[in-house]
């Protein structure tokens, strides 16, 4: 099983290179009002432009603009191209791809913040989450955890028990968008560890299924979780902080 890597946030001055045996984790504070997202709309393509404008409400507007607009940004400087210039594809299932380029990337959002993942090989999958004591009810883990993850949540004291139930929905959802396939793959074929070391603990593809994916546990910021999923392999992770444009 392999060790948990401590996570250190770092200040990203100068920009760093991204070797092959390393995968780099961002982090940014995406805007809020149609002003702070200002700055990323030309950045935008027709169809994401198009996209935005298809969303009723400023605040998830503003935030989708800005995590593309990220997300681009920080394309740009690994790939040494224009933002404007990068043209995303999409699998059956969503998940964006560069064409002709073998850097992979995956984002999330939640809740004002976006996490990025890069890596010069293999698929990636990153998920962030708000921790909201609503949502982590048990009849919401009932539906979407398998029946060991619920068995293992149960045991979980009170007060850790919101905090539990996101890290098992972001390994949950990391390795999801590592294997691309969306929630076609059921949500109760798989199993994830709720605590420490993260990993993937039962498939019902098997125990090779186990040993190919690591998962890494991330601690973006107080009130959230978040969860990387990438190949095993002698791996390092460094996670930068995005500046902010505030
Ligand atoms: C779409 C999905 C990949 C993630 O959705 P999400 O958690 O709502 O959103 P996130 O912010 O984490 O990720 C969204 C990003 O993932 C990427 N993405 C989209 N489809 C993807 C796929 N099939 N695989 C990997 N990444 C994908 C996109 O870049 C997207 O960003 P965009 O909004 O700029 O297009 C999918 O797993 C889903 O529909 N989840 C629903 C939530 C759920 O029921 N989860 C159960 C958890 S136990």
């Amino acid at each position: 099983m392999p060790m948990e890597p401590s996570v250190r946030w770092e200040e990203a001055s100068p920009f760093p290179v991204l070797p092959e045996d390393q995968i780099q984790v961002w982090q940014a504070v995406l805007p809020q009002t149609e002003e702070e997202a200002g700055p990323f709309l030309p950045l935008l393509s027709p169809d994401e432009a198009e996209r935005a404008s298809r969303f009723l409400v400023s605040r998830p507007r503003a935030a989708f603009a800005g995590a593309r607009g990220t997300l681009r940004l920080l394309l740009s400087r690994y790939l040494e191209i224009p933002p404007q210039e990068l043209r995303f594809c999409y699998s059956a299932q969503g998940k964006p791809f560069l064409e002709d380029n073998a850097l992979c990337f995956n984002l999330s959002h939640s809740q004002g913040l976006a996490l990025y993942a890069f890596s010069r090989r293999g698929p990636l999958g990153i998920d962030v989450e708000h921790l909201r004591p609503k949502v982590a009810s048990a009849q919401i883990a009932r539906r979407f955890f398998a029946p060991q993850e619920v068995a293992a949540l149960d045991l979980i004291e009170p007060d850790r028990h919101t905090e539990a139930f996101f890290t098992c929905w972001t390994r949950k959802e990391a390795y999801l968008k590592a294997r691309g396939e969306g929630l076609s793959l059921g949500l109760d074929s798989f199993a994830v560890s709720l605590g420490e070391p993260a990993a993937l603990v039962h498939s019902d593809q098997g125990t090779d299924e186990c040993r190919r994916w690591r998962l890494c546990a991330l601690h973006p910021q107080p009130g959230y979780v978040g969860a990387l999923c990438a190949p095993a392999g002698d791996w390092g992770l460094r996670c930068f902080m995005s500046p902010s444009y505030r």
